[in-house]
């Protein structure tokens, strides 16, 4: 038996991965960053093959790490996290530094960056995991706290789509025997669910300008499940 709930047991981060160069970058949001020696120090990213910035790192050879503050905005995650850089530029508007291989680093909402020349791939099925050593590192800001996945779920009430390498299908979660008239509703971009029971609202009684707290979509997109 696979308790699903168990695998949130698990910490994790939450960082925008970037690469490309100045004439065209691209990066999605990451809970799979982890270091893996100290001496050279080295990371570790763990990237879905269809993920449009899989291809920058392969290309260009380096990546950069963006750290995620606890109060970072729902529209980081939507553009990042939800949507994918094959529709549309996600480095428009937004606050680029350059690094030393000439990665874009996004200083929105960041309280600290990394950036890493990659050293080693693993094909480990679905996603490619990068190894890159660290040449540069730079604090930004050290009065907020990072944002943890745990923070992500159960306080922003977030999820993460199936790209994520620790994506869980909620039919997979053990329901609880609820037998209510509490429906629940589900944001059809980034898989956010409002329960009406948890939220003591009803779903209809929300004003229509009401948009998803996690990526800001619409309360029209929302579908009932
Ligand atoms: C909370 C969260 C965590 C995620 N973690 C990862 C991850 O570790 N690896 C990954 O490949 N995708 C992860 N994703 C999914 C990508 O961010 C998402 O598929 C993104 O749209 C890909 O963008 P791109 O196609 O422009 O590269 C995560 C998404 C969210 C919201």
């Amino acid at each position: 038996m696979i308790d699903y709930e168990t695998l949130f047991k698990i910490s994790y981060g939450l960082y925008i991965v970037c690469s490309g160069d100045k004439n065209k970058g691209n990066g999605f949001i990451s809970n799979t960053i982890f270091q893996v020696t100290a001496e050279p120090a080295r990371f570790a990213a763990c990237c879905n093959k269809n993920n449009h910035t899989a291809q920058f790192i392969q290309k260009t050879g380096s990546f950069s790490v963006s750290v995620l503050h606890k109060d970072t905005s729902p529209d980081i995650f939507g553009r990042f996290g939800y949507k994918s850089g094959k529709d549309f530029n996600k480095m428009e508007g937004m606050d680029i530094r350059y690094g030393e291989t000439g990665v874009p680093i996004v200083l929105n909402e960041a309280i600290a960056f990394f950036e890493c020349k990659l050293v080693q791939t693993f094909d480990v099925g679905t996603h490619l995991l990068f190894i890159g050593e660290l040449i540069q590192a730079q604090l930004l800001d050290n009065t907020r706290e990072p944002i943890t996945y745990q923070y992500y779920r159960q306080v922003k009430k977030g999820v993460a789509p199936k790209n994520a390498p620790t994506y869980v299908d909620q039919s997979k979660l053990q329901q609880k025997a609820d037998g209510s008239v509490f429906k629940k509703y589900k944001c059809t971009a980034c898989g956010y669910i409002y329960d009406e029971e948890k939220e003591g609202k009803k779903f209809t009684e929300l004003p229509s300008d009401w948009v998803c707290p996690v990526c800001g979509t619409a309360k029209e997109d929302f579908i009932e499940i």
